[in-house]
Protein backbone atom coordinates (compact mmCIF):
# COMPACT_ATOMS: atom_id res chain seq x y z
CA UNK A 1 0.00 0.00 0.00
CA UNK A 2 1.57 3.42 -0.94
CA UNK A 3 1.34 6.06 1.35
CA UNK A 4 -1.32 7.68 -0.59
CA UNK A 5 -3.77 4.87 -0.42
CA UNK A 6 -3.16 4.67 3.53
CA UNK A 7 -3.51 7.77 3.62
CA UNK A 8 -7.08 7.77 1.68
CA UNK A 9 -8.22 4.88 3.13
CA UNK A 10 -7.89 6.51 6.88
CA UNK A 11 -10.00 9.65 5.92
CA UNK A 12 -11.81 8.74 3.14
CA UNK A 13 -15.38 10.76 4.20
CA UNK A 14 -18.97 9.35 2.99
CA UNK A 15 -18.95 9.79 -0.86
CA UNK A 16 -21.79 10.09 -3.25
CA UNK A 17 -23.98 6.00 -4.10
CA UNK A 18 -22.57 7.20 -7.68
CA UNK A 19 -18.79 6.47 -6.82
CA UNK A 20 -19.90 2.63 -6.18
CA UNK A 21 -20.50 2.13 -9.61
CA UNK A 22 -16.81 3.78 -10.52
CA UNK A 23 -14.44 0.64 -11.52
CA UNK A 24 -10.86 1.60 -11.89
CA UNK A 25 -10.22 2.26 -15.76
CA UNK A 26 -8.14 -0.55 -17.03
CA UNK A 27 -7.58 1.81 -19.96
CA UNK A 28 -5.89 3.98 -18.21
CA UNK A 29 -3.61 1.39 -16.35
CA UNK A 30 -3.01 0.32 -19.21
CA UNK A 31 -1.64 3.86 -21.29
CA UNK A 32 0.33 4.79 -18.23
CA UNK A 33 2.57 1.40 -18.94
CA UNK A 34 2.74 2.25 -22.23
CA UNK A 35 4.16 5.16 -22.48
CA UNK A 36 7.54 3.61 -21.56
CA UNK A 37 9.49 4.18 -24.44
CA UNK A 38 10.48 0.50 -24.96
CA UNK A 39 6.64 -0.97 -24.79
CA UNK A 40 4.95 -1.64 -28.26
CA UNK A 41 1.33 -1.09 -27.98
CA UNK A 42 -1.42 -2.37 -29.43
CA UNK A 43 -3.70 -1.08 -26.78
CA UNK A 44 -5.15 2.95 -27.23
CA UNK A 45 -6.49 4.24 -30.05
CA UNK A 46 -3.55 6.45 -30.40
CA UNK A 47 -2.65 8.50 -33.60
CA UNK A 48 0.76 7.83 -34.82
CA UNK A 49 2.91 10.38 -33.26
CA UNK A 50 4.92 11.87 -36.33
CA UNK A 51 1.26 12.07 -38.11
CA UNK A 52 -0.20 14.74 -35.72
CA UNK A 53 -0.45 17.55 -37.29
CA UNK A 54 2.39 20.97 -35.91
CA UNK A 55 0.40 23.16 -33.59
CA UNK A 56 0.98 27.08 -34.18
CA UNK A 57 -1.17 29.14 -31.87
CA UNK A 58 0.88 32.24 -32.75
CA UNK A 59 -1.10 33.43 -35.74
CA UNK A 60 -4.99 32.40 -34.59
CA UNK A 61 -7.80 35.18 -35.36
CA UNK A 62 -9.18 36.89 -32.19
CA UNK A 63 -7.90 36.55 -29.06
CA UNK A 64 -8.93 33.38 -27.46
CA UNK A 65 -7.18 33.69 -24.23
CA UNK A 66 -11.07 35.12 -22.16
CA UNK A 67 -13.75 33.02 -21.48
CA UNK A 68 -16.23 32.33 -24.31
CA UNK A 69 -19.53 30.93 -25.35
CA UNK A 70 -20.75 27.82 -23.90
CA UNK A 71 -21.93 26.25 -27.10
CA UNK A 72 -18.47 27.07 -29.00
CA UNK A 73 -17.07 29.30 -31.38
CA UNK A 74 -19.28 29.65 -34.33
CA UNK A 75 -16.65 29.47 -37.24
CA UNK A 76 -15.78 25.73 -35.77
CA UNK A 77 -19.70 24.94 -35.42
CA UNK A 78 -20.39 26.74 -38.74
CA UNK A 79 -17.43 24.26 -40.16
CA UNK A 80 -19.05 20.80 -38.48
CA UNK A 81 -22.53 21.74 -39.58
CA UNK A 82 -21.37 21.96 -43.19
CA UNK A 83 -19.13 18.83 -43.02
CA UNK A 84 -22.45 17.02 -41.28
CA UNK A 85 -24.81 18.33 -43.98
CA UNK A 86 -22.38 17.08 -46.35
CA UNK A 87 -22.52 13.53 -44.81
CA UNK A 88 -26.76 13.66 -45.95
CA UNK A 89 -27.57 14.99 -41.96
CA UNK A 90 -29.13 18.39 -42.81
CA UNK A 91 -28.11 20.22 -39.77
CA UNK A 92 -28.20 23.87 -38.65
CA UNK A 93 -23.99 25.62 -37.11
CA UNK A 94 -27.38 26.05 -33.92
CA UNK A 95 -27.89 22.85 -33.59
CA UNK A 96 -23.82 22.19 -33.39
CA UNK A 97 -22.13 22.02 -30.07
CA UNK A 98 -18.31 22.35 -29.50
CA UNK A 99 -17.61 19.53 -26.77
CA UNK A 100 -14.29 18.42 -24.80
CA UNK A 101 -13.51 15.46 -26.47
CA UNK A 102 -16.53 13.42 -27.64
CA UNK A 103 -16.27 12.24 -23.94
CA UNK A 104 -17.58 14.62 -23.00
CA UNK A 105 -20.57 14.28 -25.15
CA UNK A 106 -20.84 10.75 -24.39
CA UNK A 107 -21.21 11.88 -20.57
CA UNK A 108 -23.37 14.50 -21.68
CA UNK A 109 -25.97 11.81 -22.83
CA UNK A 110 -25.93 9.96 -20.01
CA UNK A 111 -26.79 13.14 -17.91
CA UNK A 112 -29.54 13.89 -20.08
CA UNK A 113 -30.94 10.25 -20.46
CA UNK A 114 -29.83 8.50 -17.59
CA UNK A 115 -31.66 8.28 -13.91
CA UNK A 116 -30.87 4.88 -11.72
CA UNK A 117 -31.80 1.62 -13.56
CA UNK A 118 -32.81 3.39 -16.42
CA UNK A 119 -32.64 0.48 -19.64
CA UNK A 120 -29.62 1.40 -22.14
CA UNK A 121 -29.59 -0.65 -25.85
CA UNK A 122 -26.31 -0.34 -27.10
CA UNK A 123 -23.88 -3.45 -29.15
CA UNK A 124 -21.86 -5.95 -27.26
CA UNK A 125 -19.24 -5.58 -27.64
CA UNK A 126 -19.02 -1.61 -27.51
CA UNK A 127 -16.54 1.54 -26.47
CA UNK A 128 -15.31 0.13 -23.12
CA UNK A 129 -15.56 3.90 -22.00
CA UNK A 130 -19.18 5.17 -22.90
CA UNK A 131 -19.94 1.60 -21.12
CA UNK A 132 -18.11 2.93 -18.02
CA UNK A 133 -19.62 6.46 -18.33
CA UNK A 134 -23.37 5.44 -18.52
CA UNK A 135 -22.71 3.06 -15.53
CA UNK A 136 -21.67 5.63 -13.41
CA UNK A 137 -25.25 7.32 -14.33
CA UNK A 138 -26.39 4.02 -13.02
CA UNK A 139 -27.76 2.30 -16.35
CA UNK A 140 -28.97 -1.06 -16.66
CA UNK A 141 -27.67 -2.08 -20.16
CA UNK A 142 -29.24 -4.81 -22.98
CA UNK A 143 -26.34 -5.95 -25.31
CA UNK A 144 -27.08 -6.46 -28.88
CA UNK A 145 -25.25 -9.15 -30.77
CA UNK A 146 -22.90 -7.22 -33.24
CA UNK A 147 -22.45 -8.76 -36.57
CA UNK A 148 -20.17 -7.69 -39.31
CA UNK A 149 -23.14 -6.13 -40.97
CA UNK A 150 -24.78 -4.08 -38.16
CA UNK A 151 -27.09 -5.17 -35.43
CA UNK A 152 -30.46 -7.41 -36.20
CA UNK A 153 -33.03 -4.90 -36.55
CA UNK A 154 -35.71 -7.57 -35.31
CA UNK A 155 -33.53 -8.57 -32.11
CA UNK A 156 -33.48 -4.38 -31.81
CA UNK A 157 -37.59 -4.39 -32.44
CA UNK A 158 -37.84 -6.97 -29.42
CA UNK A 159 -35.47 -5.82 -27.19
CA UNK A 160 -37.70 -2.17 -27.48
CA UNK A 161 -40.86 -3.83 -26.85
CA UNK A 162 -39.49 -5.76 -23.48
CA UNK A 163 -38.47 -2.89 -22.04
CA UNK A 164 -38.41 0.75 -23.77
CA UNK A 165 -34.69 2.23 -23.47
CA UNK A 166 -34.15 5.83 -22.42
CA UNK A 167 -31.72 5.35 -25.63
CA UNK A 168 -29.75 3.20 -27.96
CA UNK A 169 -25.71 3.73 -28.08
CA UNK A 170 -24.21 2.74 -31.91
CA UNK A 171 -21.09 2.83 -33.23
CA UNK A 172 -22.36 2.24 -37.06
CA UNK A 173 -18.94 3.21 -38.85
CA UNK A 174 -15.66 1.35 -37.96
CA UNK A 175 -17.16 0.41 -34.86
CA UNK A 176 -14.85 0.13 -31.34
CA UNK A 177 -13.86 -2.37 -30.75
CA UNK A 178 -14.68 -4.64 -33.66
CA UNK A 179 -13.58 -2.62 -37.01
CA UNK A 180 -17.57 -3.83 -38.34
CA UNK A 181 -19.35 -1.02 -40.66
CA UNK A 182 -23.19 -1.63 -40.72
CA UNK A 183 -24.00 -1.89 -44.55
CA UNK A 184 -26.54 0.57 -46.29
CA UNK A 185 -29.89 -1.87 -45.31
CA UNK A 186 -29.18 -2.32 -42.18
CA UNK A 187 -28.65 1.24 -41.68
CA UNK A 188 -31.91 2.04 -43.12
CA UNK A 189 -34.01 -0.86 -40.97
CA UNK A 190 -32.59 0.07 -37.37
CA UNK A 191 -33.33 3.84 -38.12
CA UNK A 192 -37.02 2.83 -39.15
CA UNK A 193 -37.41 0.82 -36.32
CA UNK A 194 -36.42 3.78 -33.85
CA UNK A 195 -38.67 5.80 -35.93
CA UNK A 196 -41.60 3.53 -35.58
CA UNK A 197 -40.69 3.34 -31.88
CA UNK A 198 -39.55 6.99 -31.10
CA UNK A 199 -36.78 5.71 -29.21
CA UNK A 200 -33.63 8.39 -29.24
CA UNK A 201 -30.35 7.58 -31.14
CA UNK A 202 -27.01 8.55 -29.66
CA UNK A 203 -24.86 7.58 -32.95
CA UNK A 204 -21.13 7.66 -32.14
CA UNK A 205 -18.55 8.41 -35.06
CA UNK A 206 -15.43 9.13 -34.58
CA UNK A 207 -13.20 6.98 -37.09
CA UNK A 208 -15.24 7.74 -40.30
CA UNK A 209 -12.90 10.00 -41.71
CA UNK A 210 -10.42 6.53 -41.72
CA UNK A 211 -11.57 4.84 -44.36
CA UNK A 212 -9.19 2.52 -46.44
CA UNK A 213 -11.51 1.64 -49.17
CA UNK A 214 -15.15 1.82 -50.09
CA UNK A 215 -17.39 1.41 -47.19
CA UNK A 216 -21.29 2.80 -46.55
CA UNK A 217 -20.55 5.57 -44.18
CA UNK A 218 -24.06 7.55 -44.35
CA UNK A 219 -25.16 8.62 -40.63
CA UNK A 220 -28.09 6.60 -39.33
CA UNK A 221 -29.42 9.78 -37.68
CA UNK A 222 -29.37 11.11 -41.58
CA UNK A 223 -32.40 8.20 -41.93
CA UNK A 224 -34.18 9.10 -39.07
CA UNK A 225 -37.92 10.84 -39.74
CA UNK A 226 -39.06 11.17 -36.30
CA UNK A 227 -37.03 9.75 -33.29
CA UNK A 228 -34.71 12.22 -31.20
CA UNK A 229 -31.15 11.74 -32.40
CA UNK A 230 -27.06 12.71 -30.78
CA UNK A 231 -24.66 12.91 -33.46
CA UNK A 232 -21.46 12.28 -31.59
CA UNK A 233 -17.81 13.54 -33.47
CA UNK A 234 -14.77 13.83 -32.48
CA UNK A 235 -11.09 15.18 -34.06
CA UNK A 236 -9.06 13.40 -31.22
CA UNK A 237 -8.50 10.80 -34.36
CA UNK A 238 -7.92 12.76 -37.67
CA UNK A 239 -5.69 15.87 -35.61
CA UNK A 240 -4.36 15.47 -31.59
CA UNK A 241 -6.37 14.27 -28.93
CA UNK A 242 -4.20 16.46 -26.80
CA UNK A 243 -6.69 19.37 -28.39
CA UNK A 244 -9.69 17.82 -26.50
CA UNK A 245 -12.11 18.96 -29.49
CA UNK A 246 -14.84 16.92 -30.17
CA UNK A 247 -18.43 17.93 -31.33
CA UNK A 248 -22.36 16.82 -30.94
CA UNK A 249 -25.41 17.86 -33.34
CA UNK A 250 -28.42 17.12 -31.78
CA UNK A 251 -32.15 17.55 -32.76
CA UNK A 252 -33.86 20.53 -31.49
CA UNK A 253 -35.89 19.38 -28.79
CA UNK A 254 -32.39 18.11 -26.73
CA UNK A 255 -30.13 20.61 -27.91
CA UNK A 256 -30.99 23.01 -25.04
CA UNK A 257 -30.98 20.37 -22.33
CA UNK A 258 -27.17 19.25 -23.61
CA UNK A 259 -26.12 22.86 -24.07
CA UNK A 260 -27.02 23.38 -20.39
CA UNK A 261 -25.41 20.30 -18.98
CA UNK A 262 -22.70 21.00 -21.10
CA UNK A 263 -22.29 24.92 -19.01
CA UNK A 264 -22.65 23.13 -15.85
CA UNK A 265 -20.01 20.75 -16.49
CA UNK A 266 -17.27 23.00 -17.94
CA UNK A 267 -18.15 26.76 -19.24
CA UNK A 268 -17.11 26.03 -22.73
CA UNK A 269 -14.67 23.61 -24.52
CA UNK A 270 -11.15 25.01 -24.87
CA UNK A 271 -10.70 28.28 -27.06
CA UNK A 272 -7.61 28.13 -28.17
CA UNK A 273 -7.78 24.76 -29.56
CA UNK A 274 -10.89 25.53 -31.52
CA UNK A 275 -9.49 28.63 -32.75
CA UNK A 276 -6.48 26.74 -34.22
CA UNK A 277 -8.97 23.84 -35.30
CA UNK A 278 -11.34 26.16 -37.47
CA UNK A 279 -8.32 27.50 -39.59
CA UNK A 280 -7.07 23.94 -39.98
CA UNK A 281 -10.21 22.91 -41.39
CA UNK A 282 -10.80 26.29 -43.98
CA UNK A 283 -7.70 25.74 -45.94
CA UNK A 284 -6.99 22.54 -48.61
CA UNK A 285 -4.19 21.15 -46.03
CA UNK A 286 -6.63 19.06 -43.76
CA UNK A 287 -7.97 16.82 -47.11
CA UNK A 288 -4.47 17.00 -48.00
CA UNK A 289 -3.89 15.28 -44.09
CA UNK A 290 -7.08 13.17 -43.85
CA UNK A 291 -5.75 11.78 -47.33
CA UNK A 292 -1.96 11.14 -45.56
CA UNK A 293 -3.16 9.57 -42.57
CA UNK A 294 -5.63 6.80 -44.43
CA UNK A 295 -3.00 6.50 -46.69
CA UNK A 296 -0.24 5.68 -43.78
CA UNK A 297 -2.81 3.63 -41.53
CA UNK A 298 -4.05 1.68 -44.59
CA UNK A 299 -0.15 0.56 -44.61
CA UNK A 300 -0.07 -0.31 -41.14
CA UNK A 301 -3.35 -2.65 -40.85
CA UNK A 302 -1.89 -4.61 -43.78
CA UNK A 303 1.41 -4.63 -42.02
CA UNK A 304 -0.59 -6.20 -38.79
CA UNK A 305 -2.39 -8.09 -41.30
CA UNK A 306 0.11 -10.22 -42.84
CA UNK A 307 1.90 -10.65 -39.22
CA UNK A 308 -1.53 -12.03 -37.82
CA UNK A 309 -1.46 -14.25 -40.81
CA UNK A 310 1.43 -15.39 -40.30
CA UNK A 311 1.27 -15.88 -36.31
CA UNK A 312 -2.10 -15.95 -35.32
CA UNK A 313 -3.89 -18.53 -37.82
CA UNK A 314 -4.71 -20.95 -35.54
CA UNK A 315 -5.35 -18.96 -32.67
CA UNK A 316 -8.12 -16.67 -33.13
CA UNK A 317 -10.55 -15.49 -36.11
CA UNK A 318 -10.88 -11.72 -37.20
CA UNK A 319 -11.97 -9.78 -40.59
CA UNK A 320 -9.97 -7.19 -42.16
CA UNK A 321 -11.41 -3.91 -40.65
CA UNK A 322 -12.33 -1.09 -43.78
CA UNK A 323 -11.51 1.28 -41.67
CA UNK A 324 -10.89 2.87 -38.04
CA UNK A 325 -7.86 1.83 -35.67
CA UNK A 326 -8.52 -1.36 -34.48
CA UNK A 327 -8.64 -5.84 -35.37
CA UNK A 328 -10.73 -7.78 -33.09
CA UNK A 329 -9.67 -11.07 -32.18
CA UNK A 330 -12.09 -13.71 -31.52
CA UNK A 331 -9.83 -15.94 -30.12
CA UNK A 332 -10.50 -20.19 -30.92
CA UNK A 333 -10.57 -21.31 -26.90
CA UNK A 334 -10.95 -20.03 -23.46
CA UNK A 335 -8.00 -17.66 -21.97
CA UNK A 336 -7.64 -15.70 -19.33
CA UNK A 337 -6.99 -12.07 -21.47
CA UNK A 338 -6.27 -9.88 -18.36
CA UNK A 339 -3.63 -12.36 -16.99
CA UNK A 340 -2.55 -13.10 -20.77
CA UNK A 341 -2.01 -9.14 -20.46
CA UNK A 342 0.35 -9.31 -17.80
CA UNK A 343 2.83 -11.71 -19.14
CA UNK A 344 2.90 -9.63 -22.48
CA UNK A 345 3.38 -6.48 -20.51
CA UNK A 346 6.79 -7.91 -18.87
CA UNK A 347 7.58 -8.95 -22.53
CA UNK A 348 6.83 -5.02 -23.39
CA UNK A 349 3.72 -6.00 -25.75
CA UNK A 350 0.82 -4.55 -24.53
CA UNK A 351 -3.14 -4.93 -25.94
CA UNK A 352 -6.50 -4.45 -24.87
CA UNK A 353 -8.47 -7.51 -23.65
CA UNK A 354 -11.57 -7.83 -24.66
CA UNK A 355 -13.69 -8.29 -21.54
CA UNK A 356 -14.08 -4.68 -20.32
CA UNK A 357 -16.01 -4.34 -24.43
CA UNK A 358 -18.64 -6.30 -22.93
CA UNK A 359 -21.68 -4.50 -21.51
CA UNK A 360 -22.88 -7.77 -19.64
CA UNK A 361 -20.93 -10.52 -18.90
CA UNK A 362 -22.85 -13.26 -19.74
CA UNK A 363 -22.09 -11.89 -23.47
CA UNK A 364 -18.64 -12.25 -22.98
CA UNK A 365 -16.15 -14.55 -25.33
CA UNK A 366 -12.77 -14.45 -25.27
CA UNK A 367 -11.46 -11.76 -27.77
CA UNK A 368 -8.72 -8.77 -28.30
CA UNK A 369 -8.51 -5.48 -29.75
CA UNK A 370 -5.42 -4.87 -31.36
CA UNK A 371 -4.37 -1.26 -32.24
CA UNK A 372 -2.62 -0.73 -35.63
CA UNK A 373 -1.85 2.91 -35.59
CA UNK A 374 0.51 3.49 -33.08
CA UNK A 375 3.24 1.09 -33.73
CA UNK A 376 5.74 1.48 -36.33
CA UNK A 377 5.42 -1.07 -38.84
CA UNK A 378 8.70 -3.25 -37.72
CA UNK A 379 7.33 -3.08 -34.70
CA UNK A 380 3.98 -4.24 -35.39
CA UNK A 381 5.73 -7.78 -36.94
CA UNK A 382 7.88 -8.35 -33.73
CA UNK A 383 4.67 -7.72 -31.25
CA UNK A 384 2.22 -9.55 -33.28
CA UNK A 385 4.94 -12.73 -33.27
CA UNK A 386 5.78 -11.64 -29.42
CA UNK A 387 2.05 -11.75 -28.55
CA UNK A 388 0.85 -15.20 -30.30
CA UNK A 389 3.66 -16.72 -28.39
CA UNK A 390 1.94 -15.56 -25.02
CA UNK A 391 -1.52 -16.33 -26.09
CA UNK A 392 -0.38 -19.40 -27.80
CA UNK A 393 0.47 -20.73 -24.10
CA UNK A 394 -2.96 -18.76 -22.23
CA UNK A 395 -5.57 -20.27 -24.67
CA UNK A 396 -7.57 -23.24 -23.95
CA UNK A 397 -7.99 -25.24 -26.79
CA UNK A 398 -11.49 -26.79 -27.07
CA UNK A 399 -12.71 -24.76 -24.43
CA UNK A 400 -14.70 -22.24 -25.76
CA UNK A 401 -18.25 -21.67 -24.48
CA UNK A 402 -20.77 -23.53 -26.74
CA UNK A 403 -22.95 -21.44 -28.93
CA UNK A 404 -20.16 -18.72 -28.67
CA UNK A 405 -17.61 -19.96 -31.11
CA UNK A 406 -17.36 -17.31 -34.27
C1 LIG B 1 -16.13 5.08 -30.02
C2 LIG B 1 -15.42 6.20 -29.34
N1 LIG B 1 -16.12 7.25 -28.89
C3 LIG B 1 -15.54 8.28 -28.27
C4 LIG B 1 -14.17 8.31 -28.08
C5 LIG B 1 -13.57 9.47 -27.33
O1 LIG B 1 -12.79 10.28 -28.13
P1 LIG B 1 -12.38 11.76 -27.73
O2 LIG B 1 -12.94 12.06 -26.39
O3 LIG B 1 -10.90 11.78 -27.75
O4 LIG B 1 -13.00 12.63 -28.78
C6 LIG B 1 -13.38 7.24 -28.54
C7 LIG B 1 -11.94 7.22 -28.30
O5 LIG B 1 -11.25 6.26 -28.45
C8 LIG B 1 -14.03 6.16 -29.19
O6 LIG B 1 -13.36 5.10 -29.64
Amino acid sequence: MTAMDAHNAASTPPLSRRTERVAGSLIREILKVTQRLEVISFAGGLPADDLMPKLDFAALHGDPRQYGASEGEQPLREAVAARLAGLGLACDAEQVLITSGSQQGIDLVGKLFIDEGSPVLLEAPSYLAAIQAFRVYGAEFHGLRLSEDGIDPEALRQAIARRRPAFVYLIPTFQNPTGYCYSEANRRAVAAVLDEAGVPLVEDDPYRDLAYGPAERTPICAYLRRAPWVYLGSFSKITAPGLRIGYLAASPALFPWLLRLKQASDLHSNRISQAWLARFLEGEAFERHLANLAGVYAERRDTMQASLQRHFSGLAQWRLPDGGLFFWLRLSGECDTLAALQIALASNIAFMPGDPFFPLAEQRYPALRLNFSHAAPADIERGVARLAQVLGECIEPGRLTPGLAA
